[in-house]
């Protein structure tokens, strides 16, 4: 059957734009929408267990550029780790861990960086920034004054202090205008979804191991220098919060 010159580009025309919608809706289709992940609840704030189950593959492509200037206008430090490829896991994390717990960027200036604290004053933003300059200033210090008796690795120092507490994304939800312990929280403290989530982003075991012990889980763990650095930082950021006023 021989077709006229306008069927012609007619068909041509018709075949491209179904190639193109085909394109589209498979950029546009959320992992919800997807049946590998159906049996995931990613309409609540906080997404539950089953989050584990997605290939890094997809979550390191999705739209992690979109946030990640954001992030760095908020927290700086991420310019500190020097390993260009290590900040971008670290980024894409927290890109992930902000998407899956439901957040926007400008809610880590409100998330309150515990629970344990009634009105606690100060946000996630804050508390991560406050740490891993803490971080920083302390390895300065012991480079200077113990002078190559001891080694640091900045960069594993700098990337755990910005992850230490990524997890608590997922920990912690909004709920009737208040923060609360989400269902994943109660199944995973931070430090053991912060892995997990690290985990699927390739950040080094060496890192991991920061995230894993910088909190009571680690009590009794042999930690790095790195880690035993980071577990100070972060109490000492922690503890004069919670200070009875009696004391103060
Ligand atoms: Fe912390």
């Amino acid at each position: 059957m021989r077709l006229s010159f306008p069927a012609c580009v007619i068909l041509a025309l018709m075949y491209t734009w179904k190639t193109i919608r085909k394109v589209l809706v498979m950029s546009l289709k959320t992992p919800a929408q997807d049946p590998v992940f159906a049996c995931c609840d990613f309409s609540s704030q906080a997404a539950g267990g089953c989050w584990a189950a997605m290939p890094a593959s997809l979550l390191i492509l999705g739209k992690g550029k979109i946030l990640k200037k954001k992030l760095i206008d908020l927290i700086p430090e991420f310019n500190l780790i020097e390993d260009s490829a290590l900040r971008e896991k670290v980024l894409a994390a927290w890109d992930e861990a902000i998407k899956l717990g439901g957040w926007e960027v400008g809610d880590l200036e409100k998330i309150p960086f515990t629970l344990s604290l009634k009105d606690c004053p100060i946000n996630l933003k804050d508390h991560v920034r406050g740490v891993t300059q803490a971080c920083v200033s302390i390895e300065k210090i012991f480079k200077k004054i113990y002078n190559g008796k001891i080694k640091i690795n900045r960069d594993s120092l700098v990337a755990g202090a910005l992850l230490h507490d990524v997890g608590k994304l997922l920990e912690c939800k909004k709920e009737g205008g208040k923060y609360i312990k989400s269902r994943s929280g109660y199944l995973l403290r931070h430090p053991f979804s912060g892995v997990a989530l690290c985990y699927k982003h390739g950040i080094p075991e060496d890192i991991l191991h920061l995230i894993a012990v910088h909190s009571k889980e680690g009590e009794g763990f042999k930690r790095t220098t790195e880690a035993i650095i980071l577990n100070h930082a972060d109490f000492a950021n922690f503890d004069v919060f919670s200070l009875d006023v009696a004391l103060e």
